[in-house]
């Protein structure tokens, strides 16, 4: 790996300009869940422990370059006190000459907190002119928003080019796991991939079939497949539209050598709640007026057989509509599995995404797993392939 990491820099009496990803959950003032803020913890502590001045950048919500007051980064100040440990002074703007006292006046042990960088339109157009004042700010930049490193913004990109660049320790685990799971993964690999549509994961299904041994299809997107091969899914969500792309798909796995495991059978109900009358089919005999909503035991024993001859899971998207029970029952057995197996050591297993991690927390399988990762639509673009600005902007 090519980037930097803190260990790489000498940070005694050096201001770091610290990119994190602290767009959490606010209700009513107050931060709902503080995960991404414990996960940039180890950094800030690492920092101040050196001696070093943590100055935060950050973005919230989407302000579309202008100050929208909802949007402030203010109200987050008392959470990320109560997490780090430290005062955490608050500049109302990220750039300018306010900012320049406000880091002047920084005293070492003091965390700065700037103001939503996403307030300035230069920061989505990756604007160089932006970049160059937010960089008279620090003497060295640190990236430890993996999970906005999907942007090319200019505190996450243009910045890292003015200044010494390394990873912060989130960024570093992030990609480290990451790393492990898909670049250079122990074999067998098999990847677990749900949720409701094919068209949104069109490309990460493309490139799995390309780096893993075995892919498990399941929730919505399973549907498409199976109707790709001519089962009549009934009333289940099914893009039928997608079905010559899920064709091709299959048979991209096909010259790939990639197992592609769809399930064999499904749990069927009439209504779409939860505790509705259900029934468990085999996967082409859903009634026309019936629905899919989960994969059935069958499925979930050769699910659970896969997972046991591989050395290696990366998982992203629920296997059934986890949200309502019972039709959770794929997703948490498959997901017990895997933790179980992790917990013996034997497998290394790797997730992240929108709803996954909520589905395994729920599972209670999230703290098992050998690594979850912060990101959203960053940890989907890894797994499409793609080069993420961010990362490379560090030299990877
Ligand atoms: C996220 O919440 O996934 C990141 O902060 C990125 O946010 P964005 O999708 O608004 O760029």
């Amino acid at each position: 790996m090519g980037w930097n990491s803190l260990d790489d820099m000498d940070l005694a009496g050096k201001r770091v300009l610290v990119r994190v990803d602290i767009n959490v959950p606010v209700e009513d003032g107050k931060v709902t869940d503080d995960t991404r803020i414990q996960r940039i913890a180890p950094t800030i502590a690492d920092i101040r422990a050196k001696g070093g001045l943590p100055v935060l950048l950050a973005h919230f919500g989407r302000p579309k370059g202008k100050v929208v007051a909802e949007m402030s980064l203010q109200p987050l100040v008392p959470a990320l006190e109560a997490v780090f440990d430290a005062s955490v002074m608050f500049c109302a703007d990220c750039r300018g000459p306010a900012a320049e006292a406000a880091v002047a006046a920084l005293q070492e042990g003091e965390v700065l907190l700037l103001e939503n960088t996403r307030f300035h339109a230069g920061e989505e157009k990756n604007d160089a002119a932006l970049a160059a004042e937010m960089a008279k700010l620090g003497d060295i930049y640190c990236n430890d928003a993996f999970s906005a490193a999907h942007r090319a913004h200019a505190s996450t990109e243009a910045l890292a080019q003015l200044l010494p660049a390394c990873a912060g320790r989130l960024m570093q685990a992030e990609l480290t796991a990451l790393e492990s799971a898909l670049g250079q993964p122990q074999r067998p690999v098999t990847a677990v991939v749900g949720g409701a549509k094919v068209s949104t994961k069109l490309e990460l299904l493309g490139n799995l079939v390309e780096k893993v041994d075995t892919l498990v299809i399941g929730g919505g997107m399973a549907n498409t497949f199976l109707a790709a091969q001519g089962i009549d899914v009934g009333k289940s969500l099914c893009e039928h539209e997608m079905t010559p792309t899920a064709t091709e798909i299959l048979a991209k796995a096909a010259d790939t050598g990639c197992t592609i495991l769809l399930p064999s059978d499904v749990v069927v109900a009439r209504e779409f709640k939860a505790g509705a009358e259900n029934e468990t089919l085999a996967a082409d005999a859903c009634p026309a007026d019936a629905m899919i909503l989960d994969a059935g035991p069958a499925t979930v024993a050769a699910v659970s057989d896969a997972l046991t001859a591989s050395k290696t899971l990366i998982w992203n998207g629920p296997m059934g509509a986890f949200e309502i029970a019972p039709f959770d029952a794929a997703t948490n057995a498959a997901a017990s599995k895997a933790a179980e197996l992790t917990k013996a050591g034997r497998l290394i297993s790797v997730a992240g995404g929108g709803d996954t991690v909520a589905a395994l927390n729920q599972a209670g399988a999230a703290e098992s797993f050998t690594y979850i990762s912060t990101a959203g639509g960053a940890f989907l673009e890894w797994m499409e392939g793609k080069t993420l600005p961010g990362v490379a902007a560090l030299g990877q």
